[in-house]
């Protein structure tokens, strides 16, 4: 099929690409074949061309085009409680509602609803690829995958590694170190199974939940899976006061470097939050190739903070941008990256007229949809998050309810990001399949 509209796509984090009335081709493996800018001298005939082998989509002039959005950290379980106590500190709502409600899925019912549920909003919100947590349960976690699959959500799953008994409850937890390696060893080879022959087929994550929930003996034995299978991992990192002090407290060491240790620091890590890491963990992340899952909401409420994604960015470090479902309230990246232009401009200006802030912290709109898409692309090594030759077509059709044909280009991309919700979303195309069609 092809597609021709004006479309947006991310250069870097400092810069947006505006290509209008492009020719977009999609091959038969989902893939984008070649796009053609309306300037470009082959255009006429290239179109010609592509009227003979696709079926040509025109878009209305009020219609345009970005790349499907890329969400690096979703609880999965945790969706029925978006937007519950996040009053409280995190060690109280994880072991007051988080860990009570991650025990419920060992209900393959009550999973099969919620996933099925979640997957449809993830994808109606216009995000095309999701690195998720599950829980312990393995059925559940096979269920998370087949609602993907059958949906048509490019996802990476985790199966929730959590051993520690000083940090975990009874009726929650992995029996023993051995114990939480093994399912994880096995929840490689099922997803495998599962997916085998689908081209969505989710990835496995190896997925410690945090330093706290774990024992030596449990993130050393991840730390090995992850080097034999050569798989992503997954897992969060000085997101608040108390877990900071944790690591310190345990290892002598903050918990970056005790991940590091570990050998879960690899390039193929993604870091949920970091907003209390110190420079040294900055630059260790930096140099092991380690991404950070920056979540504003949730970090506004559990992280005390803002993380300084400018600083961050400008050093060399891999950003990329995650909801937190439901550290976070909302399963909208929209609605995230502008919590992350708004805050990170709170940080520049100080909270209070006592503090002085940070300047040069404030990041632009183009900063934030970097972060939901390239950014979120590298750190999980896809070819997503563009539209571009190569890239899959993972794509969002929006529609610009003030479309005005004297409007830059610039001004029309920062103002649709600030108006765009689901409801503007016409089409939300995973693999080159329409999989939310709102365009009749
Ligand atoms: N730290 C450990 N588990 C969790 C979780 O489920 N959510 C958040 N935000 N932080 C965590
Ligand atoms: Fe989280």
């Amino acid at each position: 099929r092809a597609l021709v509209g004006d479309a947006y796509t991310p250069v870097n984090a400092n810069e947006v690409a505006y290509l209008p009335q492009a020719l977009i081709e999609i091959d038969s493996s989902g893939r984008i074949d070649r796009v053609t800018p309306a300037a470009d001298p082959s255009y006429a005939a290239r179109l010609k061309a592509a009227e003979v082998q696709h079926l040509v989509e025109h878009l209305p002039a009020d219609q345009v085009i970005w790349p499907g959005f890329v969400d690096l950290h979703v609880h999965a379980p945790q969706w029925p409680q978006a937007g519950l106590a996040l009053d409280k500190p995190l060690a109280a709502w994880l072991n007051d509602y988080t860990f009570p409600l991650e025990a419920k899925y060992d209900d393959l019912a009550f999973a099969k609803r919620v996933y099925h549920e979640l997957v449809h909003e993830l994808l109606s919100q216009g995000t095309t690829t999701v690195l998720f947590f599950g829980t312990i349960h393995t059925a559940a976690n096979l269920e998370l995958a087949r609602q993907c699959m059958q949906q048509g959500l490019r996802a990476a799953i985790g199966r929730v590694a959590m051993d520690n008994p000083d940090q975990t409850p009874d009726y929650y937890r992995d029996a023993s170190a051995g114990e939480a390696v093994a399912a994880t060893e096995r929840f490689i080879h099922q997803l495998k199974e599962l997916g085998a022959e689908n081209p969505l087929a989710p990835l496995p994550v190896i997925t410690p939940r945090f330093v706290p929930s774990c024992s030596d003996e449990a993130l050393a034995g991840l730390g090995r899976l992850a080097h034999q299978y050569d798989l992503p991992i997954q897992t969060h990192v000085s997101e608040s006061n108390w877990e900071h002090q944790y690591a310190i407290d345990r290892f002598g060491m903050h918990d970056a470097a005790v991940l590091d240790h570990f050998g879960l620091l690899t390039e193929k890590a993604v870091l949920a939050h970091g907003t209390q890491l110190a420079p040294k963990d900055q630059a260790l992340l930096r140099e092991r190739g380690s991404a950070l899952a920056h979540c504003p909401i949730s970090n506004a409420y559990f992280g005390n903070g803002v993380l300084p994604v400018q600083e961050l960015l400008a050093a060399g470090n891999q950003v990329g941008l995650g909801t937190d479902i439901s550290g976070g309230y909302s399963p909208s990246l929209y609605d995230n990256l502008r919590h992350a232009v708004a805050l990170s401009q709170v940080r520049n200006d100080g909270v209070t007229t006592q503090d002085a802030g940070t300047a040069g912290s404030r990041i632009s709109m183009t900063t934030a949809f970097y972060l939901a898409t390239l950014g979120g692309a590298k750190a999980l090594h896809l070819p997503v998050g563009q539209v571009q030759a190569g890239c899959l077509a993972d794509l969002q059709v929006v529609s610009d309810r003030f479309t005005r044909p004297a409007e830059s280009p610039q001004d029309r991309f920062e103002r649709l990001m600030y108006q765009t919700t689901a409801r503007e979303l016409r089409q939300v195309i995973v693999h080159g399949e329409t999989v939310i069609d709102h365009a009749g």
